[in-house]
């Protein structure tokens, strides 16, 4: 009897941690690439080595964007990455596939990248100076959030990459904000994940200047937010992060 509640209270437990959503694969091409699966790949002994940075200990989100945890996920700080990566062409595609993602936890979908000072990624943390540039992002269209349409389109969403930055290593920080309960400080839930990626093409452009942690405050407008104001309201919603990069492409 007792065995039986702990079996159904550690079943539950883990499906409440599955249900956060993450990033367990990725799409460049017509290739899948292994992401990173909370419910094994932290688990495992050797950690396999992954082009999606870890998160531990599951896939819970980050409520403080001030916290280390902002830049790449729960346990940034901690884990050391693997000296590995995904090939892509500048002005190519990655496609993230997410395991789930509710519909309701309404917000926007925001991508940024911040190339690694060395040739590859496996020591660039990405936490300290302005590194980081945001490429794309989604947020409200046509009465819809965009993590409504990531859950609509079987939990994927496409980030292209940019044609004229220059070729080499860098870090992709692709992030859904969960803003179903922004409208307190300290509400907005975010998921950030990212992809080691080596960029191949490109042109000569050196995009930087924001900083994870530092470019998000709890009190930014596009954070503390009331996401049931109706259409208008949302309508005019302003993602953190200021606009895209310009002269990308
Ligand atoms: C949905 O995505 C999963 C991988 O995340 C894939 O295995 C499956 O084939 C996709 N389904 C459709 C209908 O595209
Ligand atoms: C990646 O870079 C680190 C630090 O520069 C280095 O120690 C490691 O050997 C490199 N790994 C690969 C596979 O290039």
């Amino acid at each position: 009897m007792l065995l039986t509640s702990l079996v159904i209270a550690a079943a539950s437990l883990a499906v409440e941690v599955a249900a956060h959503g993450y990033v367990p694969q990725i799409k460049i091409g017509s290739q899948y690439i292994a992401g990173w699966d909370v419910n094994t790949d932290g688990y495992t002994t050797p950690q396999p080595l992954r082009v999606v940075r870890p998160t531990k200990p599951d896939s819970g989100f980050i409520s403080d964007p001030s916290s280390g945890d902002i830049t790449c996920s729960i346990g940034n700080s901690k884990l050391p990455p693997g000296p590995i990566s995904a090939t892509v062409a500048a002005g190519g595609s990655v496609t993230m596939l997410w395991n789930t993602w509710p519909l309701g936890h309404f917000g926007p979908v925001l991508n940024y990248m911040a190339k690694c000072p060395t040739s590859n990624c496996s020591t660039f943390k990405g936490d300290t100076g302005s590194p980081w540039f945001k490429i794309q992002q989604d947020v409200y269209a046509n009465g819809v959030w965009a993590s409504d349409t990531l859950a609509n389109n079987n939990h994927s969403y496409t980030v292209n990459i940019p044609s004229k930055i220059s070729p080499g290593s860098y870090l992709l920080r692709h992030e859904n904000l969960a803003l179903h309960g922004a409208s307190n400080v300290g509400g907005a839930q975010f998921y950030p994940v990212c992809v080691q990626l080596t960029v191949t093409g490109g042109g000569s452009l050196n995009p930087s200047g924001l900083s994870f942690p530092g470019t998000y405050k709890a009190t930014d407008p596009g954070i503390l937010f009331n996401v049931y104001q109706g259409d208008a309201a949302n309508k005019a919603y302003v993602a953190p992060g200021g606009p895209v990069y310009t002269g990308l492409n």
